[in-house]
């Protein structure tokens, strides 16, 4: 086999509940991950030293040094194997960068199943999550996709139904947002966090597919912190509910800021709204679930 191309999705977080600081400094979770379908694409190809490329609008936002997680993902999965990671990753690049949609984590998650095809190495899914565990806190789900709940500080995983398609806008905004800076502004905002703990609404909302069951019960603890660091996405989050989102929120630990449609034409006249608003870079719809790290040719 020479080349091996997989394809991996971006993630929303329809849950995203944070308790306070642990002593690692990491901070436990009840992380509710929907995969969406807006995608990277990892190619890995027999080279003669570990080197990263990679194309698409955002390209020259993206670190093409060892701090990529596609590159550290080629190593750890030498290391583990006695092998040399030679191997030329290219990453076309689709997601935003540092947009709180996990776009480095696909990354890390699909160099892993790329190289593990490519080299043979025959790594059990049980020893992929725990190297995607060991590359970043939501590099396993990116691997697994669909719909799942991560407890820990977001790496444990369990599963999740999804009862029906969901319809979204993604609003990408200039410049990126420091996830450590955002967890960090949390704890500054935030005073006796609780123990996180998954809604039971949210989870009967998703298995039921219904997005008016679902727009009212998205919740993420992170928006406070990510808007208080970026004040102006308040005006993205406004124009999105004048627009006829069923919901507003911040993706993640943003800047990113994503809305629940009812369909795919409200889903379309939105992105529309968003984009003529001026107070994005760009919107895109996309659906949700999507499937994980896929191995497309190879
Ligand atoms: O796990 P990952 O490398 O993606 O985490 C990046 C940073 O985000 C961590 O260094 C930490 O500051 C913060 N984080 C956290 N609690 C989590 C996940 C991430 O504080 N559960």
């Amino acid at each position: 086999m020479t080349a091996v191309a997989v394809r991996v999705p971006a993630k929303v977080n329809v849950q995203l509940a944070v308790g306070p600081a642990r002593p690692d400094g990491f901070h436990d979770l009840a992380n509710v991950f929907l995969a969406v379908g807006l995608y990277d694409e990892v190619t890995a190809t027999r080279a003669d030293s570990l080197r990263i490329t990679c194309s698409g609008p955002d390209a020259d936002k993206v670190p093409l040094d060892r701090t990529n997680l596609a590159a550290r993902a080629a190593e750890l999965l030498a290391a583990r194997y006695g092998l040399v990671p030679d191997v030329h990753l290219h990453i076309a690049k689709d997601i935003p960068v540092a947009g709180g949609m996990a776009g480095g984590s696909a990354d890390g998650a699909a160099a892993l199943v790329a190289c593990d095809a490519l080299w043979g190495t025959g790594a059990s899914r049980a020893e992929l999550l725990d190297i995607c565990a060991e590359l970043g806190s939501d590099v396993p789900f990116s691997l697994v996709g669909g719909a799942a709940l991560g407890t820990g500080r977001g790496e444990k995983l369990t599963p999740l139904e999804v009862g029906g398609t969901f319809h979204w806008v993604f609003a990408a905004a200039d410049g990126g947002l420091s996830t450590p800076a955002v967890y960090r502004e949390f704890d500054r905002l935030t005073r006796g966090a609780a123990a996180p703990s998954a809604s039971p609404a949210l989870l009967a909302a998703l298995r039921s597919g219904d997005p008016f069951e679902l727009a009212p019960v998205l919740t993420n603890d992170l928006q406070g912190a990510a808007l208080s660091l970026r004040p102006s996405l308040t005006e993205t989050l406004a124009v999105g509910t004048a627009g006829g989102a069923l919901a507003s929120l911040v993706s993640g630990s943003g800047p990113t800021t994503a809305f629940l449609a009812e369909d795919e034409a409200s889903a379309r006249k939105l992105a529309d709204a968003l984009t003529a608003s001026g107070t994005c870079r760009t919107a895109r719809v996309a659906t949700s679930p999507a499937p994980g790290a896929t191995i497309v040719t190879g």
